[in-house]
């Protein structure tokens, strides 16, 4: 039995500048070839990567919040509630936004969309994604969750959702930049002393990349940095982040940290991704569905530390275990164990036999019901490595983005989209989840 989860508190590390030497290349260094650099729990795409150096990274500076080590966790629908940042910051260190909230939902008190917005008094810095497509609502919003106690707002511009895009909203909002700076001024506004950022893709598609005008944008009008899925909205989760387009915003915007997204599965790509492209900080998404300790190895290597060996499968239950009771606490025992659901399918992954009890997990309405699916596996069975670089959460392939009629021939008007259907009512948020 071997103890990896030991947490150390991570300070404000020093902040020497770091040396941004390699090139923007993305995925193609660090080519596979196993030398002694990572201990054998780090996989073979990442053997080779050089640990940090003392004083290479530096702490996030998003307004006045200092982030030490620079990672931030994605907003995920669905998935980034109170109970797994929660879970999350009890690994790490780090920003922990919230997942994405409709501006109509929560301006209407809709129940649900408030109790996905909410906290607890120990979540500090509290972080939440507000997603609006009308510059005063945005305002609203931003007031009023700043009036709340907020310490930092995120904006989603990078929704691909058709649903969403149809209507001119997420993805396609940046393909007018008149009407982009016009949310994110008015929430710049609202959110006062409240840091604000912007998290967008590349652009609609290749042919209509955005990212550099969002990244001007961002700059003029205020925001506190600029995070970048380096995936086109046609891209969905398909194919492979461009860490190239991550170097190139980084080496546009001057004034303001980019942070680059898109697939960190490991902690030491993280390193990998800092070094490529020269930004500032990285946000985290898919690779710590089932593996919240992530932000535990991500803390270690920023700080030139070995990645601390991952989870045994009884260790892993036993955080799937606290999972389950941070979410029953906070949403209640049915809606919680639902939502526990997919969780235990992330979990679980790679382990041998878990397809064996993958049936009965997405049917478990009681934690004894949950213990007594699980007990059927090998609780000795180490972390598999083929889980490590797994896809979770979303893949899927490419689709063409819908957009209203004759968007593309007026990206000069800045008149706000038309409302969805639906939009504001509970649930909204699942249903147009996605950035
Ligand atoms: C289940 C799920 C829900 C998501 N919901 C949101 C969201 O609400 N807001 C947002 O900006 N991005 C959302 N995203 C996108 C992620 O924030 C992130 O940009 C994307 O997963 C790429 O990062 P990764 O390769 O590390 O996963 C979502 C992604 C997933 C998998």
């Amino acid at each position: 039995m071997h103890a990896p989860h030991d947490h150390a508190p991570h300070g404000p590390s020093s902040c020497e500048p770091s040396p941004r030497a390699e090139a923007a290349n993305g995925h193609a260094q660090d080519e596979p070839s196993r030398t002694a650099a990572q201990p054998a729990w780090v996989s073979a795409r990442n053997a080779s990567t050089k640990s940090a150096a003392p004083g290479e990274f530096r702490a996030l500076a998003i307004g006045s919040l200092r982030v030490w080590p620079p990672v931030v966790l994605a907003p995920m629908a669905g998935v980034t509630n109170y109970p797994f940042r929660k879970l999350c910051r009890r690994f790490g260190a780090g920003l922990y936004v919230s997942e994405m909230i409709s501006a109509k939902g929560y301006l209407r008190g809709n129940r649900l969309t408030r109790l996905l917005a909410d906290s607890r008094p120990d979540e500090t810095p509290r972080s939440v994604q507000m997603y609006a497509a009308d510059p005063t609502e945005a305002g609203e919003m931003a007031r009023s969750l700043a009036d709340s106690g907020v310490d930092h707002l995120d904006m989603n511009f990078g929704c691909p959702v058709p649903k969403v895009t149809r209507s001119g909203g997420g993805s396609a909002i940046p393909l007018k930049p008149r009407l982009l700076a016009n949310i994110v001024r008015a929430a710049v506004k609202g959110a006062g002393q409240v840091p604000l950022t912007i998290k967008v893709r590349k652009g609609v598609s290749d042919e209509l990349p955005t990212f550099l005008d969002a990244g001007r944008i961002a700059e003029e009008e205020g925001c506190a940095a600029i995070g970048l899925h380096a995936r086109t909205a046609q891209q969905l989760y398909s194919g492979t982040a461009d860490w190239d387009a991550i170097g190139a915003l980084k080496s546009r915007v001057r004034s303001v940290p980019v942070l680059g997204n898109g697939d960190i599965w490991e902690a030491t790509d993280a390193l990998r991704m800092l070094r490529a492209t020269g930004c500032d900080g990285v946000i985290v998404g898919r690779g710590c569905l089932g593996r919240p300790w992530l932000f535990l190895e991500l803390a270690a290597v920023l700080e030139g530390r070995p990645t601390p060996r991952p989870p045994n499968l009884r260790e892993v239950c036993a955080i799937l275990d606290e999972h389950a009771r941070l979410l029953i606490e906070f949403f209640g025992l049915e809606m919680g164990m639902r939502q526990m659901r997919k969780w235990c399918a992330w979990y679980t992954k790679g382990f041998r036999g878990s397809s064996a009890v993958r049936e009965a997990l997405v049917r478990v309405e009681t934690l004894e019901q949950l213990h007594a699916a699980l007990a059927r596996l090998d609780m000795d069975e180490e972390f598999p490595m083929n889980a490590l670089r797994a896809i979770r959460g979303k893949a899927g392939a490419q689709k063409q983005v819908a957009l209203p009629h004759g968007w593309l021939a007026s990206r000069d008007d800045d008149a706000p989209p038309c409302a969805l259907e639906g939009e504001g009512d509970a649930g909204f948020e699942d249903e147009i989840s996605g950035g």
